[in-house]
């Protein structure tokens, strides 16, 4: 009898065992990552890689949760549909926090701050945000899809107060700067600073324009995947590791 139910009990253990490696091996063990790497120091090519504090904090979410990691690099407008169809697990680029986007996905807690800022030629007549309003009848170049592009368009365009040209990336809204095609740019400050740094005649206004939050974007009903990350954002911030990652990139003063 005791013998019996010795080997029950074996014999119970080990399909338990079986059970998990299956469970275990249909598990996603890849995070995938959508972004635009057209945005430094978030994302950007630097000897033929993806590097930056998105590519970075990425890594470290998936270390944390046990996971390869990939990133798939897209156009910034192919992001949030990227993640809905699940071609990409998360959407980590510099991406804020919007009503219009969490009606498509979900947000994981923010992870850093965005500032909407204006660029305009260093002789430029514009001198202030409210010059684009007062004034009007100006061009406004930004990268196609980003909040730059959604506020200046609500705010200037369909007012009839000035006109949007919209580039596949902020690099090259930018340039049309620089060779006047556009009398401005809205873009995030930090990529901002980047382009102004990178190109000769430009400057960024005192006044900015919208301060925003980024987070990563998960598919709505991937509400498994989108916990374990605020998990682990938790973790990775009260360890020092992502406050690392941006003082790497973006080197505070002082
Ligand atoms: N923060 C802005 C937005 O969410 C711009 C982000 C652009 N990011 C990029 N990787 N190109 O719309």
């Amino acid at each position: 009898m005791k013998k019996t139910i010795k080997l029950v009990a074996l014999a119970l253990a080990a399909m338990l065992m079986c059970a998990c490696f299956v469970g275990c091996g249909a598990e996603k063990k890849e995070l995938v990552m959508a972004t635009n790497a057209e945005f430094p120091p978030y994302e950007y090519v630097e000897n033929g890689e993806i590097v930056g504090i998105d590519a970075e904090i990425g890594a470290a979410i998936a270390k944390e949760l046990g996971m390869e990691f990939r990133i798939e690099n897209m156009e910034f407008d192919s992001i949030i549909t990227a993640v809905m169809s699940g071609k990409a697990d998360v959407g980590l680029a510099g991406m804020t926090v919007t009503e219009e986007r969490l009606q498509n996905i979900n947000f994981s807690s923010s992870y850093a701050t965005g500032v909407q800022v204006v660029i305009v030629a260093e002789d430029s007549p514009i001198t202030s945000v409210d010059d684009l309003f007062d004034v009007g009848g100006y061009t406004i170049g930004v990268q196609l899809g980003t909040t730059g592009d959604l506020y200046s368009t609500w705010d200037l365009e369909d007012e009839g107060l000035g006109t949007v040209s919209r580039f596949n990336k902020g690099a090259d809204a930018v340039l049309a700067l620089t060779t006047g095609k556009v009398d401005c740019v809205i873009i995030d400050n930090e990529p901002a600073k980047a382009f102004v740094a990178a190109n000769e005649g430009l400057k960024i206004l005192e006044t900015s324009y919208a301060v925003e939050d980024y987070a990563i974007a998960v598919a709505k009903d991937n509400t498994k995947l989108l916990e374990d990350i605020n998990a682990a954002l938790e973790k990775l911030t009260a360890d020092g590791t992502i406050p690392g990652i941006i003082e790497k990139y973006i080197p505070s003063e002082g």
